[in-house]
Order: C-alpha cells, then structure tokens, then sequence
C-alpha cells in the first residue's frame, strides 16, 4: 500500500521565510491586532478595495500554490498594489498569515479571536478572497469549499489514513496567555486539519458565500469592517444570540453547515483530491482503492466533531485552576444528564471574558469554600454560544449527590427562577451537547434527563421556569 504520511506532513513543517527586520515590538496574536494592522493599509490607502488587498496578504503569505492559483489567479500577477504594505506590517502580516506547526508543537499563522476560539487566517482569507472576487468581477464564485475546507480535510483524512479516523483532524490547543496571547501551544501531534485551521475554513466559507451573494447594488465594505462585524460583535442582554440574525463567529458550525451540507461534501473532497493531484501531475494517488474510504471515515468524524458536537472552550482556555488530587474515571457510557442552572452566578454571561470569570469564580467557590477538588459540573452552558469544560467527559463530576457516578451534570449560567436561558443556549444543551455525547459514546442513546430538583429533595435547581420547560424536553422523564 502507498504511504502518504510525510509527503503531505513536510509542508505543515517548513521553516518559514524571515524577513530582513525583526519587529521592534512583540506583536499580539489576536485577531483584534490583525484587523488593525489591516486598517491601518486602508487608511495610508484611500480607495483601497477589499479585493485588492486580499491579493496583496495572499502575496504577502505567499500562498501562491497550484490549486489557489487554478482557482484565483496568481497573487504576483494580480495586485496592482504591491506598494500598498510598508516595509514593517509586510513583516508582521508574512508571520500572522502563514501557517505552520514548528517541531515543539507550536502553531503560528493562527489568532485568538475575541469569542475565545482560534482561527488560521490563511483559510479565512482564501475563503474571503474568493468571495470578493466573484462579488466584484462578477466571476461566478468557485473554489470556496476546495480552499477553505476542501483540501485540507481531504489531505488530513489521507495523510493519516492508517491511524483511526479520529486521529485525523484536530487538535485545539492552549494560548500561553488569553490576554496577552503570543504563543499556541497544540494539545497533541498536529494533523494538517488542526482545529483553528478548520476555524477559518468554516469563517472562510462563510464569509466568502455571503460576499460572493450580495446583491448587485451593495458594494463590499472594507476588510477591516468585514471581519470586525463578524468577530467583536455585541450580544445584547436579554436577547443575546437569539436576537443575532447575522453571520458572527459564535454561530460558524451551524452557518458552515447549513451552507456546506447541502453539497454532497464526499464528493466534493474527493473532486478537491482530483484537482490536487492532476495539478500536481500526481495523478497516481488517486489509484489507491483506500482513498475514497479514508475521506469517507474522515468526514463522518468531521461532521460529529465540528458539526454535531458544540464547541467547548477548554479548561486552559478559561484558566481553571488544577484538579486536586486525582480524578475518578467515570465509567461509560453514563445514563442520565442532570440539568442545573447556576443560580449565582445569576446573570446569563455574554462574552468570553466573562464566561470564563464566571467559571472562575464557580470554581474557586467550590475548591476554597466547598473543599472539593473541582468545579462540581461536567459542563457549564454560557450565553455567548459556548460550552465550557467543567470535568469534561471522562471524569466523576460533584454535582447531583448519590447521582455523579451515573451521570453528567450541565448547568446554564445564570438564575432561571423566573426566566428562561435564550433559545440558543438552551439547544446548545438539548441538541447539540446531548447528541454529541450519545454519538461519543459517552451517554447512552436512552439515556434519561432530569432536572437537578428530581435527584434531591433540598433544592429548586435549575429553577422553576426552566425546570418547567425541560419537562417538555424528549429524554425528560417525572
Ligand atoms: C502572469 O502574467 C504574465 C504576463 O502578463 C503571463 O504571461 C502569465 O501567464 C501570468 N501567470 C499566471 C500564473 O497567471
Ligand atoms: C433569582 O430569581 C428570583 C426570581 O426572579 C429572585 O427572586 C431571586 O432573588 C434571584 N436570586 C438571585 C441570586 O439572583
Ligand atoms: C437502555 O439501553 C440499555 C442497553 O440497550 C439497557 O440495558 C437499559 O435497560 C436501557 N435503559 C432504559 C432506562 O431503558
Ligand atoms: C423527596 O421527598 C419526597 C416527599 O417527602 C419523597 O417522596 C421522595 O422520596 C424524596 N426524594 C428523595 C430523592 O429523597
């Protein structure tokens, strides 16, 4: 059998190109100081287009490979306005973009975006770029998929084809500081589909698909605009994400999906593949009878993890302190999901920041006050459109007494007395979270939910109003 493993893992490896002057400065891994770095161009640029520009930062990544230049031309060909990147943010702009993965595991070419995810920019700007162009050279939009997504799944699922197929995408990783984030340190050996590079393809498809169908008579906004509208939006209290009927990232899995499912994706990877190869003159590899299984298996994990299961934010990501001692295993699947409301905290968290200060302080309140080991919940629900690992899925939670051995225990933050969570966050438990751990094997597919009031009698958790909705839920039994 052909081996793939190193010819497609070299280039996620290569050292990348140095510039002649190092930055004085440290810049930030965030996408905030991306988006300026971008506005500052436009403003020494009056006129500027979106598309224009976009070209420049693929030239400036370098990211002129066979299938991007089939499919968008190529970059040194096309900007006419190479003179547009001073001599010091073509610097900083070459390393913000171009992703590799160094030999201690480090990611670069990826940002923290304010949402509390990591996104590779060189997808999302593929992804943008081919919107752009469609949009203003009323060329019909191709290539989004192949660029954003398409080859790189592709790539991952065959380049790993002999590991099992949940070793082929992923990992997330952990920032060095969620303040001040320079350094992302990836949680295990990378695959080409690293969770922040699927980030951006998802972004990238997304936004690239609604560029590419404005109508005739909206001209594209700035670049810096673009991104700012999807990524440091403002959830408004009482509402939050249901009030939202805009693209912004928190909602990139169930955008990607509901634009990207209706594609056929098999069939998309493997004509991705085909390109590939006839562009590479490799066509060879397409002979291999293994191929079409290895993309099948590949996107049957990449529709579970990315599409079904919600995104949880890691402990590292929220700055949870330690375990104390050492974790129980629990043993799987479970057969019960035990809802709680957080009660205090007692207001819905809306943002990264303050989910995570919420699950700090949760936290410290149960470990300083309460003396145990952990935060008690397997998982808590924010409403900013995350999930946050509590003692995550494999390990005993302190939640529902006499009952943490049989189940998880998942709380919304906030003080469902008198109101309801918002629609989204409530689905996020419902749907997403259930159906991900039944999928996982981690719950069992009849598993029983119950509110936190049913398992003990000295408590009203979560709360009369939203205990009297999940009554309704499927699952629920009195
Ligand atoms: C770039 O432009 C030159 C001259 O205009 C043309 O001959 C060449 O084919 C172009 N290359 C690509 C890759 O588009
Ligand atoms: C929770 O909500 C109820 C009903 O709105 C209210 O009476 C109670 O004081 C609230 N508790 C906290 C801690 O906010
Ligand atoms: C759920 O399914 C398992 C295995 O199929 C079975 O042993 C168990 O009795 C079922 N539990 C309930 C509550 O129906
Ligand atoms: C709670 O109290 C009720 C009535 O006092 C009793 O019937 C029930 O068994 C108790 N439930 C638990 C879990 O202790």
């Amino acid at each position: 059998m052909i081996s793939f493993g190193l010819l497609f893992l070299v280039p996620a490896s290569f050292c990348f190109f140095t510039v002649y002057s190092m930055p004085t400065t440290v810049h930030l891994r965030n996408m905030e100081s991306f988006i300026q770095a971008v506005k500052q161009i436009e403003d020494s640029n009056p006129g500027l287009s979106p598309l224009t520009l976009v070209r420049a930062l693929r030239s400036t990544a370098g990211h002129d490979d066979l299938m991007t230049i089939h499919f968008l031309g190529a970059s040194y060909n096309l900007t006419d306005a190479m003179g547009i990147l001073s001599f010091s943010s073509f610097s900083f702009l070459d390393k913000a973009i171009h992703h590799i993965v160094t030999d201690h595991g480090e990611e670069r070419g990826v940002v923290l975006v304010p949402d509390g995810t990591t996104v590779a920019l060189a997808p999302l700007l593929l992804g943008v770029e081919s919107g752009l162009r469609a949009k203003i050279e009323g060329k019909p939009a191709i290539g989004i998929f192949p660029l954003t997504l398409g080859r790189t799944l592709g790539l991952s699922f065959l380049s790993l084809q002999d590991f099992p197929p949940s070793y082929r995408l992923g990992p997330n990783g952990c920032w060095d500081s969620v303040d001040h984030p320079k350094i992302f340190k990836l949680s295990r050996s990378p695959t080409l589909a690293t969770d922040a590079v699927i980030n951006g393809g998802m972004d990238g498809a997304i936004l690239g698909t609604e560029l590419s169908k404005l109508p005739a008579s909206e001209q594209p906004q700035a670049l810096s605009k673009i991104l700012r509208e999807y990524y440091n939006f403002i959830l408004h209290e009482g509402q939050g994400l249901d009030a939202v009927t805009n693209h912004i990232s928190p909602k990139r899995r169930e955008i990607s999906r509901s634009i990207l499912e209706p594609l056929d994706l098999h069939r998309q990877v493997m004509e991705t593949l085909a390109l590939v190869w006839k562009l590479e003159s490799t066509e060879w590899i397409g002979l291999d009878t293994g191929v079409g299984e290895a993309v099948k298996g590949g996107l049957q994990v990449f529709v579970h993890r990315y599409w079904d299961c919600p995104q949880i934010i890691p402990r590292c990501q929220w700055g949870a302190k330690d375990y104390r001692g050492t974790p129980v295993p629990l043993s799987l699947p479970v057969q019960f999901l035990y809802v709680h409301h957080t009660y205090e905290p007692s207001s819905p968290c809306l943002t990264f920041p303050d989910c995570s200060r919420n699950m700090r302080a949760m936290q410290h309140f149960h470990q300083e006050d309460r003396g145990w080991s952990d935060i008690g919940y397997s998982f808590v629900v924010g409403s900013d459109g995350y999930i946050y690992e509590g003692r995550g899925w494999n390990h005993l939670g302190r939640h529902t007494r006499g009952h943490n051995d049989i189940g998880y225990g998942v709380s919304i933050i906030g003080n469902y007395t008198g109101t309801l969570p918002s629609r989204h966050a409530m689905d996020l438990l419902r749907h997403r979270l259930a159906r991900c751990a039944v999928d996982g094997g981690a719950l069992a597919a009849n598993f029983t939910m119950h509110g936190h009031r049913q398992a003990v009698n000295y408590t009203s958790c979560p709360g009369d109003a939203f205990f009297s909705e999940i009554r309704s839920w499927e699952h629920f039994k009195d």
